[in-house]
């Protein structure tokens, strides 16, 4: 069943070229215009959101985190990102122009259906991102995506973190053709983009072993830090996720804007700290970043750094670099999360856990 590999984990790692591709299968024609003849809810409704709403809990979270950054920039429609416990406790603001998307691997966490429920209740409409069909949320829902990502068996998340990715990004580009937010030529662009992801996800696990050298050498640590801006902030967030829940040992990300107001005090010698870079181009993200990686090296951690290929800006303040296919900004969190996955999974290995079933953890959440 793990096709020779030593956990299902792992496998699920390497089946995300697949995963991704199939995502994406079927959802656009030829010319990149998108087609959701899956969605049940018509142009009409469409047209009349007025914000979204994007609910979900652990690595779910972190992909509606990613899906704003995107979603609010292709269709210029507010929207919010909020852990599925805690949204019904606050008195939310819902209207039959709220679009809530609720977004679960399992369909069955019940924090997200208790939000669902909640929702609909409030005449929101409710559409699911969800890998498995016919789970308790989409069957809840008025409308679903479902991620195709396969059965993921690993209690971490993987395959299912990065289709849900690929779901998040269909509907906001859905999104912006519907109401002619983005040019026909531009939505096509950014699809085009996305047919690459599957090689380009590849090509980033080719690179497994130079990773895995990388965690067998920091399988000591007390701590690993993690950062990111824009995207790849919720990047940073789900790699200090998979370490906590795998290797069990102390992990956080933080927007690297944050350092200078809190976090840079916890940096002591040899810390390990994952930098996500952003894109070259990207405004002045970019050199606002290696100027944060330049201070916390200064001040004695060990940078593990992201970054694209032909980008050697950081070479000189990386004590490890791992390199990254040249995508658009809003999509690098595709590959820039899988040497986080490959990492956790192989110091957790390393240190004798057990990968597939943590500690203190079940695959989903079905109490509240
Ligand atoms: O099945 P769901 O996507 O609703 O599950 C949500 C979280 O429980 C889940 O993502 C959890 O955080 C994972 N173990 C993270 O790897």
């Amino acid at each position: 069943k793990k096709d020779g590999f030593d956990w299902f984990m792992r496998k699920e790692i390497f089946e995300q070229p697949r995963a991704v591709g199939d995502a994406l299968l079927g959802r656009h024609s030829g010319d990149g215009q998108l087609q959701l003849d899956e969605l049940r809810l018509s142009e009409h409704d469409l047209r009349q959101v007025d914000k979204i709403v994007i609910i979900g809990c652990g690595t779910a979270n972190y992909a509606g985190l990613v899906a704003k950054y995107a979603i609010e920039h292709w269709t210029r429609i507010p929207c919010e990102v909020e852990l599925a416990h805690e949204f019904r406790y606050r008195d939310p603001i819902l209207t039959s122009n709220t679009l809530v998307v609720a977004i679960s691997q399992s369909g069955e966490t019940a924090d997200t259906l208790m939000a669902v429920r909640y929702a609909r209740l409030q005449k929101a409409k409710v559409l699911a991102i969800c890998n498995t069909n016919g789970s308790t949320i989409p069957r809840e829902s008025d409308a679903v995506i479902y991620t195709h990502a396969g059965p993921e068996i690993g209690v971490a998340s993987t395959k299912g973190f990065l289709t849900q990715l690929v779901a998040c990004y269909v509907l906001g580009l859905y999104l912006a053709q519907v109401r002619a937010t983005k040019f026909g030529d531009e939505i096509a662009a950014v699809v085009h983009e996305l047919e690459k992801m599957p090689a380009h996800v590849q090509q980033v696990l080719d690179g497994a072993e130079a990773v895995y050298a990388l965690a067998r050498k920091h399988a000591g640590t007390r701590s690993v830090l993690f950062l990111g801006r824009h995207a790849g902030f919720p990047v940073a967030l789900e790699g200090a996720l998979k370490l906590k829940e795998l290797a069990y040992i102390h992990a956080e990300g933080f927007a690297a804007g944050e350092l200078k107001h809190g976090p840079i005090a916890l940096i002591e010698e040899g810390l390990p700290v994952f930098c996500v870079m952003p894109p070259q181009g990207r405004d002045q993200l970019h050199d606002k970043m290696v100027s944060a990686i330049q201070e916390i090296r200064a001040r004695g951690a060990h940078t593990l750094v992201l970054v694209e290929e032909g980008d050697d800006d950081v070479d000189d303040y990386a004590d490890e670099i791992i390199r990254l296919p040249v995508v658009p900004t809003l999509l690098q969190p595709i590959l820039a999360t899988v040497p986080l996955q490959l990492f956790a999974c192989e110091l957790a290995t390393v240190m004798g856990h057990d990968v597939d079933q943590p500690r203190n953890l079940a695959k989903s959440v079905t109490v509240e």
